[in-house]
């Protein structure tokens, strides 16, 4: 057991170690039974996350009732609306945080308390350099609000009815009114957002108990699901089951899979790039293609669709889903039952077939997430075409470029820009380095004079990500970003752009030469210059684009848990 490198023995250094820990802890706690940390990402500026203490409580019964020791270990904490300058600067260092945290601490095996969109991608990341036994309790969705008789989607509903407002179709005061209905309980936002597509893809990656993403965060399941996580650390430190012993190509395949059926946020793309390069497994923006965009979406949830995760979980949730595309699932892929996930399905049912598809009457038939290439975007950039226009996926359109998301907000309805409903909207700026951090910025909104006009879709293009919850013919992470390089820098207003989705094309139709005549516009390098110290300077420095999952080129990797040195 590796806590009885802190505890075992009779020298002075054990004596230390289990004396300060025996407030509330008895003796036998130090017996040689694993010790199980709860990576608990709580937090009162997490409103996602802030029921996970309840959680943690269950989970702890669990651990003490399979002979574990179950400890609270509060780790750093994200709440996608709440942290500026974006979140996602600071998923790394949440994973490096908690990765070193577990490291540095006396534990056997840990339990993952996420919700809020980058938390669970962070914990996982952690879990991988470390690779201590490990599984995740997702905390779950909220439950639906309702506003005016129509239910309202969290982030997809805002994004529509801020657009309403915009566009003179809904007076200011019925859109202020909502927001006290919008989020109904406890729990993160409820549409398949990049919270909901996490859980789910910890649940294919066979990091949960099969079964337990998507149960509503209020739901009294949630508790005693969290129940058996806790019991069910304790075996997987029995049975040293860490995540490098089940987490392989496999359970990348079965992620992408789920991430196309459930019609998943494209940030899951950039979460599962990181993830996998934790853990050594090759896996390439090409693959979500090549496994994902053939996939029919099965899920009929909001943003692409009607429902929210409340639904989702009554209709059957993830096991059904998974269940009408096996056969697209690699059978061997582990889980932390330590039996295949393909397992797992034979009890799973479809209760609502207006929710959850079956497989022979998808809501689209080919719907996971398309890889483009091109001269503007030469290691990739994607699109998910399930939130896209029809319409849109083939276009030729002139450029209206802007440098930054504040020059975009300066100048979008400003009335001599010239643009209209075929123009292809630039957005620069917003990549890992250039921003920095990879904000939610590439669904733009439309300019309000074409909002009036009954506009509601365009050709957008950025380095940036967009929320999970948003919807559009928006083309995202193109890579290498504008301030690593990239072409998208060297783009004019005025320029022919040509998307091409079913050839998974992304063009800049201007000749070479007078590509190579340009520079980069003084408004755009300036905007991209980096502070001169603490984590922003690092991360511009070290940080991998979007086709590297945006990880810290450092965190790159497996550490594992060995600590050899000992202070006391
Ligand atoms: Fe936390 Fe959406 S804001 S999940």
């Amino acid at each position: 057991m590796r806590s009885a490198q802190w505890y075992g023995g009779s020298d002075r250094n054990a004596y230390v170690h289990r004396a300060w820990m025996r407030r509330g802890l008895p003796r036998h706690a130090f017996d040689g039974r694993p010790h199980i940390a709860i990576a608990n990402t709580a937090s009162d500026l997490t409103p996602c996350n802030r029921h996970l203490d309840e959680v943690a409580a269950s989970v702890k019964e669990g651990v003490w009732e399979a002979g574990g020791v179950p400890l609270n270990l509060p780790v750093v904490s994200l709440g996608e609306t709440q942290v500026r300058p974006t979140a996602m600067l600071w998923r790394n260092l949440a994973a490096m945080a908690t990765e070193e945290l577990l490291r540095a601490n006396p534990v056997d095996g840990v339990v993952l308390l996420g919700g809020c969109d980058k938390t669970i991608p962070a914990l996982l990341m952690a879990a991988a350099s470390v690779d201590l036994p490990a599984l995740v309790v997702p905390g779950g969705p909220m439950l639906t609000g309702h506003f005016r008789g129509a239910p309202l989607g969290c982030g997809t509903d805002v994004w529509r009815l801020g657009e309403e407002v915009r566009a003179g179709r809904l007076p200011r005061d019925t859109f202020l009114e909502s927001e006290s209905a919008m989020i109904r309980s406890r729990g993160h936002c409820n549409t398949m957002g990049t919270a909901s597509t996490m859980a789910c893809l910890a649940e294919a990656l066979g990091t949960t108990i099969p079964g337990l993403a998507g149960t509503p965060a209020p739901d009294s399941r949630l508790l005693e699901q969290a129940h058996q996580s806790g019991r069910l650390a304790v075996e997987l430190v029995a049975a040293d089951r860490r995540p490098s012993t089940f987490l392989n190509a496999g359970s990348f395949r079965n992620a992408i899979v789920a991430l196309a059926a459930i019609g998943g946020s494209t940030n899951g793309v950039v979460h599962l790039l990181a993830l996998a390069g934790r853990l050594g497994v090759e896996l390439s923006l090409e693959d979500f293609d090549r496994i994902g965009s053939g996939v029919p979406l099965l899920v009929d949830l909001q943003p692409a669709g009607r429902h929210l995760m409340e639904d989702f979980h009554r209709a059957g949730g993830l096991l059904a889903v998974l269940r009408e595309v096996a056969d697209l699932l690699d059978p061997e892929a582990g889980t932390v039952t330590g039996r295949p996930l393909v397992e797992h399905l034979d009890g799973a049912e479809l209760v609502d077939p207006e929710v959850i598809r079956p497989r022979a009457r998808p809501l689209q038939e080919a719907a996971g997430i398309a890889v483009l290439r091109g001269n503007l975007c030469p290691d990739g950039a994607v699109i998910k075409p399930a939130a896209a226009s029809p319409a849109l996926l083939s276009h030729r359109g002139r450029a209206v470029v802007f440098d930054s998301v504040e020059d975009l907000h300066a100048r979008l309805d400003d009335p001599a820009l010239e643009v209209d409903e075929t123009s292809v909207m630039v957005l620069r700026g917003c990549g890992p380095k250039g921003y920095p951090g990879m904000p939610e910025v590439g669904n733009m909104p439309l300019p309000a004079r074409l909002l009036e006009r009954g506009v509601r879709d365009m050709v957008r293009i950025s380095d940036g990500r967009m929320s999970g919850t948003a919807y559009g013919t928006v083309v995202l992470h193109v890579a290498p970003e504008a301030a690593a390089g990239g072409p998208l820098a060297l783009v004019r207003t005025g320029d022919p752009i040509v998307l091409d989705v079913p050839a998974r094309a992304l063009h800049l139709d201007v000749p070479p030469a007078e590509l190579a005549r340009r520079t980069p516009p003084e408004a755009a390098t300036s905007a991209y210059a980096a502070p001169p110290s603490g984590w922003q300077r690092l991360y511009i420095d070290h940080v991998l684009q979007a086709d590297r999952g945006a990880d810290l080129d450092f965190l790159v990797g497996r550490r594992g848990s060995e600590v050899t040195r000992e202070s006391h």
